[in-house]
C-alpha cells in the first residue's frame, strides 16, 4: 500500500537474501522509518516491543526470525530455542504459533545444511499466502460494503485498532474491503476508534486511510455507542487476534464494548480475518484466550509530537495511582455479524467456519 505514493509492504528482504527489513511502526504516523533484523533476537525484539504488530504480521515475522535462527545455527537446539523465545515474546495473537509451529515441523525432519533455504523459502510463502489471503479478504468484504450503502451519502464504517495494510504483510484485514470497496468507487468514510492505550487507530490507520485518500474521522474509544445511536455508522468491521472454532474473537481491548453498542442498535458487525488467526483447539474465547497484559506505562503515559516536531512523552495519571493495561478483550460469536475469510463470509459459529474450511478443522 501506499507511504507518499510509493508502494510499501511491512516486511521484506534485505539485498543479502537473509537479513529482513521492517518498518518502525513506533515512529508513525510522524516519523517514517525501517529497522533491520539480523537475527532471531532482533525478530523478538521486534515483535514484544511492537517495532511490528499485528497478528497476522506477528506471524510472518516469527517465521523470518525462525529463519534467521536457521542461518545462524540450524541445530535441533537452535530452532527449538528460536520457536521457544519467539513464541514466548506476545500470548494473544495465535497467528505466531501457527508460524512458527509450521517453521519448525519443516525444518526438524530435514538435512541440517538445508534447513536455512528452507526456512526463508518457507516465511516467503506465508507472507505471500498472507497478502492474497487480505486481497481476497478485501474482495469479500468489498461487497458487504457496496450492499450497505442505501441512500446518496457515503457508506459509514467504524473500525477499531489498527487491522489494515500494517498489521499484515499488505492489503489488510478489516480496512481492506474498505480499500478494494473505495478504489471500486464506493464513497466511504471511516469512523476511527483512537485505540488507547496505544492509540493505534488514531496513528497507524489515520495514517493508512490518508495515504489511500480514504475520508475518514477519529474519535475517542468512548464515542461508538452514541454514533451508533443517531444512525451515523452503517457497519463495523474489525480485525481479530483469534478466533475460536466457535467464533468468538478476541481483538484489541474495547472490542467488545463496541459489539454490544452494534447489537443494541441493529448495526452489523464483521469481523474479517485470515485463517491463520482461527485457533481450532478451543471453543470458548473468554476461557481459553489468553489476555495479554502490557507496561502500565502505556496507560499512565501517552507519546506524540511535541510543538518543536519532536518525539514527546507525557505524563497522565497522578503519581501514585496504580494502572494495569490489558491488551484485547473477547466478544463472543452472539454479537459477531459474520466472519468475513479468504474464502467467502461464513457466520460466526463452528458449522460455518467448518463449512469454509472443512480441509483444516480437523
Ligand atoms: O496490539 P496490536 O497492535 O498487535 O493489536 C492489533 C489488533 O488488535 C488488530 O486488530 C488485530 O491484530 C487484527 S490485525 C489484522
Amino acid at each position: 500500500m501506499r507511504i507518499n505514493g510509493r508502494d510499501y509492504r511491512t516486511i521484506w528482504l534485505d539485498a543479502d537474501g537473509r537479513r529482513v527489513r521492517v518498518i518502525d511502526q513506533t515512529g508513525l504516523p510522524h516519523r517514517f522509518e525501517t529497522r533491520t533484523l539480523a537475527s532471531c533476537e532482533d525478530a523478538a525484539e521486534a515483535i514484544s516491543a511492537m517495532t511490528v504488530r499485528g497478528a497476522p504480521l506477528i506471524g510472518v515475522t516469527g517465521a523470518y526470525g525462525m529463519a534467521l535462527a536457521a542461518w545462524s545455527d540450524p541445530s535441533d537446539a537452535a530452532i527449538e530455542s528460536a520457536h521457544a523465545a519467539l513464541l514466548a515474546t506476545r500470548p494473544t495473537a495465535v497467528n505466531l504459533r501457527w508460524a512458527l509451529d509450521r517453521l519448525r515441523a519443516l525444518l526438524l525432519p530435514a538435512p541440517v545444511s538445508g534447513r536455512a533455504d528452507l526456512a526463508y523459502a518457507e516465511a516467503a510463502k506465508i507472507a505471500e499466502e498472507d497478502v492474497a489471503a487480505c486481497q481476497a479478504i478485501g474482495r469479500f468484504g468489498a461487497e458487504l460494503i457496496h450492499q450497505a450503502r442505501l441512500g446518496e451519502g457515503p457508506v459509514n464504517i467504524l473500525t477499531h485498532c489498527n487491522a489494515g495494510w500494517l498489521a499484515t504483510v499488505d492489503w489488510g484485514t478489516a480496512l481492506a474491503p474498505i480499500y478494494t470497496a473505495a478504489r471500486q468507487g464506493a464513497p466511504i468514510h471511516v469512523w476511527v476508534d483512537e485505540t488507547r492505550p496505544r492509540n493505534q487507530g488514531a496513528s497507524l490507520t489515520a495514517f493508512e486511510l490518508l495515504g489511500e485518500d480514504v475520508p475518514h474521522t477519529i474519535i475517542a474509544d468512548n464515542a461508538g455507542g452514541h454514533l451508533m445511536q443517531h444512525g451515523l455508522v452503517d457497519l463495523v468491521i474489525v480485525g481479530s487476534d483469534r478466533t475460536t472454532r466457535a467464533g468468538d474473537v478476541c481483538n484489541k481491548i474495547g472490542t467488545y464494548l463496541k459489539a454490544l453498542a452494534a447489537h443494541d442498535n441493529g448495526v452489523p458487525f464483521y469481523v474479517a480475518l485470515p485463517s491463520s488467526t482461527v485457533d481450532w483447539r478451543i471453543a470458548d474465547g473468554v476461557r481459553d484466550i489468553p489476555i495479554e497484559e502490557r507496561s502500565a506505562r502505556e496507560v499512565t503515559h501517552i507519546s506524540g509530537r511535541g510543538a518543536d516536531g519532536a518525539p514527546i512523552e507525557i505524563q497522565l495519571t497522578p503519581d501514585g495511582s496504580t494502572a494495569r493495561n490489558f491488551g484485547f478483550d473477547v466478544t463472543p460469536s452472539r454479537f459477531v455479524t459474520g466472519l468475513i475469510t479468504e474464502r467467502g463470509v461464513c457466520p460466526a459459529t463452528e458449522e460455518g467456519l467448518r463449512g469454509l474450511f472443512p480441509d483444516l478443522c480437523g
